[in-house]
């Protein structure tokens, strides 16, 4: 199958679902163990029409970058769609070049099709960092910029400040986490032309079990599972994709059942409503 691809105005266009790698080959600290599988797993994403890859430098300690690497080796690179980000700890200018180049050295490719900060930092000018990341463009080691995890005030200021246009910035977004939702984030992103990419899309599994009363009608409904609910969900929004983990080939089948369909937007916006148990902040310490 072919994942739908979202344009905004300014011409960036990217898939409306991606396979995310945080918790492969390890979490903070590189683990071999399961590497066959997650190899496996993202090989069979692309196989089943998957082109958008995200992974970060801290993932697993650089090694779900090279698990990456090794999973692409051999598919035809021009047809991916490959996404790292830069730490917290490397938002100087030099700091940024550097790691960047070791990233993709990492993944084995010449350019990222999308290089995000993974959060804002107060302590660095984001005039510094955006002007490194300008230079990665300008020198073609990455084709767009994002961020990641930034509230307006800061998504608004790394618009100011980089010459390029910022496409993207991924945050915490699912029906239980609506901080995008109460924090103004996704309107401004829907009227500014920038993709709001939905980390977590089933927080971890969470949202699948014991599925409310509004989410099994819609089950019912859509002859869809709470995973594609969820998910669909999601990238029925304007401006929003997503991206979900799975190192499961059954689990990525279920997830790529939720797209090529719409959701009504009465039922989008009765789960937008109803869903239960509705968090206003993100509870999770944005190091994935
Ligand atoms: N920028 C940030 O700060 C940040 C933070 C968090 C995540 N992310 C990115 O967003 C991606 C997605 O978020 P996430 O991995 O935290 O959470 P997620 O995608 O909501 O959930 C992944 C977990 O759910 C399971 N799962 C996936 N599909 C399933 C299905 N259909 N049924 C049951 N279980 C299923 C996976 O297990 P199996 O592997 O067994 O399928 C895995 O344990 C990450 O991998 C990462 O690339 C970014």
């Amino acid at each position: 199958m072919e994942i739908p691809q979202k344009t905004l105005i300014n011409g960036f266009s990217m898939p409306v679902f991606g396979i995310g790698t945080w918790q492969m080959g390890g979490r903070h600290d590189r683990n071999t163990t399961n590497d066959a599988t997650d190899i496996a797993a993202i090989r069979a994403a692309i196989d089943m029409g998957v082109t958008h890859i995200d992974t970060a430098e801290v993932y697993a300690s650089g090694h779900a970058e090279e698990l990456v690497g090794k999973a692409i080796r051999g598919y035809d690179r021009s047809k991916l769609f490959i996404a790292s980000k830069v730490f917290a700890d490397h938002m100087e200018h030099d700091a940024l070049i550097n790691a960047c180049t070791a990233s993709l050295a990492r993944v084995g490719t010449d350019y990222f099709d999308l290089y995000i900060l993974h959060r804002h930092v107060p302590n660095v000018l984001l005039s510094e960092t955006m002007a490194a990341m300008d230079e990665l463009k300008n020198r073609e080691l990455i084709r767009n910029l994002g961020v990641s995890n930034f509230n307006t005030a800061a998504l608004e200021e790394s618009r100011r400040c980089a010459t390029n246009p910022i496409v993207y910035n991924q945050v915490h977004y699912n029906l239980e986490f609506r901080e995008p939702e109460r924090e103004g984030l996704l309107d401004y992103c829907q009227k500014n032309d920038v993709f709001l990419a939905a980390w977590r899309p089933l927080e971890k599994g969470a949202l699948l079990a014991d599925a409310p009363q509004v989410l099994i009608e819609m089950c019912d409904k859509y002859k869809k599972t709470p995973a594609q609910i969820a998910i669909n969900w999601l990238i029925s929004q304007k401006n929003v994709v997503t991206l979900a983990k799975s190192s499961n080939i059954d689990h990525l089948k279920e997830n790529l059942g939720a797209i090529e369909w719409e959701m009504d937007t009465e039922d989008i916006e009765r789960l937008r409503l109803e869903f239960p148990d509705q968090k206003d902040i993100s509870d999770a310490v944005p190091l994935a």
